[in-house]
């Protein structure tokens, strides 16, 4: 059921510090440009890396979900990990029956990549948030299976 790690998703108080040490401490090289989701209460900017990406999320607007967790972590930290999924309903349906809780509406919403995204809360994972995202190469990976 469960796919790549797609990205690790990384809470910081300023994307342009974050963005300068991973280039200079990591020497990383592609580096997308920022960009808000005012939806979501947050600004994006994705670190790409051989196999993965690093998404780097800072609040926007007052009412973002990230002020909570830099209340807790000032100096920012890992927030949740991103697990491709073939489907992304079967998958929410699957864990439910787990005895899983998926965050807010349960219904999956667009996420950063532009694709269906949930998250299952952190006490049904070790203290992890795990989202898990639609991706259409996970589709074509399973569908040649
Ligand atoms: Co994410």
């Amino acid at each position: 059921m469960i796919g790549r790690l797609n990205h690790v998703g990384v809470a910081t108080p300023s994307i342009e510090a974050s963005v300068a040490m991973y280039r200079d401490m990591l020497d990383v090289m592609s580096i997308g440009a920022p960009f808000d989701l005012p939806a979501q209460g947050v600004r994006v900017c994705f670190i790409d890396l051989p196999n993965s990406q690093i998404e780097l999320i800072e609040p926007l607007g007052a009412d973002s979900p990230i002020h909570g967790f830099l209340a807790k972590t000032p100096k920012g930290g890992q927030h949740h990990v991103c697990f491709e999924v073939e489907d992304i309903i079967s998958a929410r349906d699957a864990l439910r029956a787990k005895g899983a809780t998926i965050l807010g509406t349960g219904e999956p919403r667009i996420g950063a990549h532009g694709t269906p995204i949930l998250f299952v809360h952190p006490r049904n994972m070790g203290g992890v948030l795990v989202e898990l995202m639609e991706t259409p190469k996970a589709k074509t990976e399973s569908g040649a299976h």
